[in-house]
């Protein structure tokens, strides 16, 4: 979402409904294909667990005389759809707070969950947020804002250089965890890590330029955002219990943008809809119970060339998409 672009009514299904525009302005990934996934229908009930600047949110309820419950853990998401919301009367409720906390947060099961993973622009462009190497700020992280727990500072002035570069190696896939880690080991015995610049600086110092595909901070970055927001626990969780939240017939669409998400939701709902969540061949694929969900095309929804020129953003995006069974098949079925 960094290279913004408003939502059009004319990305949008004629409805009839009004689709109310907000400040700012964004461009949502994948966006038609989310509505076409969840198959939007009158009086339905449909969550948004990943509000952010509302561009799904207002096209669900744009799409259909539908209700949508929309959730977001950054307080300042919730507020900033508080401007807008009242348009929309009682067909839309914001809630604060984890979809992986969603069976706490509904009153009961709905006709489609849509997931959109990751940071939203605001989250990125603003420096105090403390997300972004590109703009200098506070090593902050935290999706919550202040009321989050631990910060990016926190891991990093405090970890061991062991769990420093476990971190850096499981959640960002980098291959110079060790280095990188000793690095800030070095640097932090000189005086503490606060400024998402100095860490920055010192993964510079360690990568060079890299391989000039990618800034040399993209990696190490994106590791301490999923640990501070504990983000592959929250995909877990919701995972777990979002085929006993959907009604039958109900529709699950979760867009992911790095293999470590993509590989949890592929296995996930591999596994819920009777095949083996686990990729291996070689082990047994066992089904102890029946089946919850169908997928819908067994590969991921990717955006076209179009969207991917208009918003870089989009081009490691998937979408992957089950629906709730009405009747649960036999286990051993499918
Ligand atoms: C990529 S943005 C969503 C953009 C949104 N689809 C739109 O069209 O504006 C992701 C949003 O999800 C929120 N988020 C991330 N993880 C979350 C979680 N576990 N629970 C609730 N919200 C979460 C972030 O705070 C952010 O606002």
């Amino acid at each position: 979402m960094t290279d913004a672009k408003p939502v059009t009514h004319t990305t949008l299904p004629a409805s009839g409904m009004p689709f109310v525009p907000m400040a700012g302005t964004h461009d949502p990934v994948l966006l038609t294909e989310v509505l076409e996934a969840l198959n939007i229908r009158n009086g339905k009930t449909y969550v948004d667990g990943t509000l952010g600047l509302g561009g799904y949110t207002r096209a669900i309820l744009a799409a259909a005389d539908c209700r949508v419950i929309a959730i977001d853990r950054d307080p300042a998401a919730i507020s900033a759809a508080r401007e807008w919301a009242p348009a929309y009367g009682d067909r839309l409720t914001l809630i604060q707070g984890r979809f992986g906390d969603m069976t706490k947060l509904l009153p009961g099961p709905v006709d489609g969950i849509t997931l959109d993973l990751g940071v939203s622009s605001p989250q990125l462009d603003l420096p105090e947020r403390g997300f972004s190497f590109r703009l200098d700020g506070p090593l902050d992280m935290r999706m919550e804002g202040t009321t989050g727990g631990q910060t990016a500072a926190d891991i990093v002035n405090t970890a061991s250089e062991g769990d420093l570069a476990d971190i850096l190696f499981q959640y960002g896939e980098e291959r110079a965890s060790r280095r990188i880690a000793k690095a800030i080991l070095e640097a932090r015995k000189e005086t503490p890590i606060t400024r998402t610049g100095h860490l920055s600086r010192i993964i510079r110092k360690v990568m060079g330029r890299g391989d000039g595909r990618i800034d040399p901070s993209t990696r190490s970055f994106q590791a301490l955002r999923i640990a501070v927001n504990d983000e592959l626990g929250e995909i877990t969780r919701i995972l777990e219990v979002a085929p006993s939240l959907l009604l039958p017939g109900g529709r699950l669409a979760i867009v992911s943008f790095h293999s470590l998400e993509d590989r949890l939701v592929k296995n996930a709902l591999r596994a819920a809809s009777g095949g083996d969540g686990n990729t291996s061949r070689h082990l047994p694929q066992k089904h102890e119970t029946a089946p919850e969900l169908t997928l819908v095309g067994r590969k991921p929804v990717i955006p076209g060339t179009e969207e991917c020129t208009r918003n870089p953003r989009a081009r490691s995006a998937r979408l992957r998409i089950a629906e709730k069974r009405t009747m649960p098949e036999k286990a051993g079925d499918a």
